[in-house]
């Protein structure tokens, strides 16, 4: 009798715990379960909901709403946007699902911008910097999302020559001049160094110690495949930028010296960073010292400064011969990734 007895209670104690279960279980879902049913939710449209909403959220749930559905049923759906994507799509109604959902996945707070596929677009990119957003949304000459973004993050959306600030000498080699920044008045860097005849043919011979070290290894480098390569023109002072492009604008124009020249303290020239080759000139192209320098450069350090396709982000047009020490580790970044000093900087020193 005794045993029997004692074989009995741990089944009475399953279907006790079974009870609880149950209760416990329709208690819960009750509720929730009706709401849904009665705002117009189908039974399996409340089945979606209950599997892939948080307890906490159905009640931001107030009204029937297919988006609702198509949004949590989106590939890209998170559980733990929920109340985020109903707060957009309702700012943003008649926008596009998967757009609203990518823009609220960013982890940005775009909730001010406008949901749009161009926003999305922009959220995904590689180089895209939150606080550019407004800027790319407004430029409107380019269609292509990757070419909007180095545009405006090189500060390019800008007429060239406006909106203009100090170069911040602090960042080294890395230091930008352009057109948008430029050198302390009278700026001139206090290692100069000039280079002997054996690397140079110019009347501006001048470099900053390590710039200069690293372009007579990279002469030295180019000499072993039989490439001969001088520098031409160096460190330009203030005042000689001054004679020069005075003498440019004489001669074509200011409209046309733009294209190739500085105005006076917005010339990397200044900075004791960067070399012209050899010859320059246009011709110099084809040569099979620019081939080299192209492909070689960046393991010395220098980048090709003013690329070829990149006018609208640097303001000059493509000068082969002219390249810029920047060190080699962020040289071999840059042409790995095929940026212009402009591009770089922006995403990888002021952001
Ligand atoms: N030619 C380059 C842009 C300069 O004048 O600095
Ligand atoms: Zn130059």
């Amino acid at each position: 009798m005794k045993k029997r007895k004692l074989k009995k209670e741990p089944l009475i104690f399953l279907f006790v715990i079974a009870c609880i279960l149950v209760y416990y279980l329709n208690f819960r879902s009750k509720p929730v379960d009706k709401s849904l049913s009665s705002l117009g939710y189908s039974s399996k449209e409340v089945s979606i909901v209950m599997k892939n909403v948080s307890k906490n959220d159905y009640k931001f749930i107030k009204k029937y709403d297919d988006s609702i559905i198509n949004i949590i049923s989106s590939r890209d759906y998170k559980k733990e946007n929920f109340k985020k994507y109903l707060d957009y799509y309702e700012k943003n109604t008649d926008s596009d699902i998967n757009d609203i959902i990518t823009i609220i996945n960013s982890d940005y707070d775009l909730m001010k911008y406008k949901a749009s596929s161009l926003l999305a677009s922009l959220v995904k990119e590689k180089y895209y910097i939150y606080k550019n957003t407004a800027r790319y949304l407004d430029y409107t000459k380019e269609k292509d999302v990757s070419k909007i973004i180095s545009i405006v993050n090189s500060k390019a959306d800008y007429e060239f020559y406006t909106n203009t600030s100090v170069s911040n000498i602090d960042d080294g080699n890395l230091v930008l001049v352009n057109k948008f920044y430029h050198l302390p008045d009278k700026y001139e860097p206090n290692d100069l160094v000039t280079l002997t005849s054996k690397y140079n043919q110019g009347a501006n011979s001048k470099l900053r110690k390590e710039a200069a070290d690293a372009f007579m290894k990279m002469v030295d480098g180019a000499m072993l495949d039989n490439i001969i390569l001088k520098n031409s023109s160096a460190y330009r002072s203030y005042d000689y930028q001054v004679s020069l492009y005075e003498r440019y604008v004489k001669r074509d124009g200011k409209e046309k010296a733009d294209i190739y020249s500085a105005r006076p303290g917005y010339s990397e020239h200044q900075t004791g960073l960067c070399t012209d080759i050899n010859t320059i000139d246009s011709s110099f192209a084809n040569t099979k010292e620019a081939k080299w320098l192209k492909d070689n450069a960046y393991k010395y350090g220098f980048i090709l400064r003013f690329p070829k396709d990149k006018e609208n982000i640097t303001g000059y047009k493509y000068e082969p011969w002219h390249y810029r020490y920047v060190g080699e580790k962020i040289a071999k970044i840059i042409y790995d990734e095929d940026l212009t000093l402009e591009e770089y900087y922006a995403y990888y020193v002021e952001k």
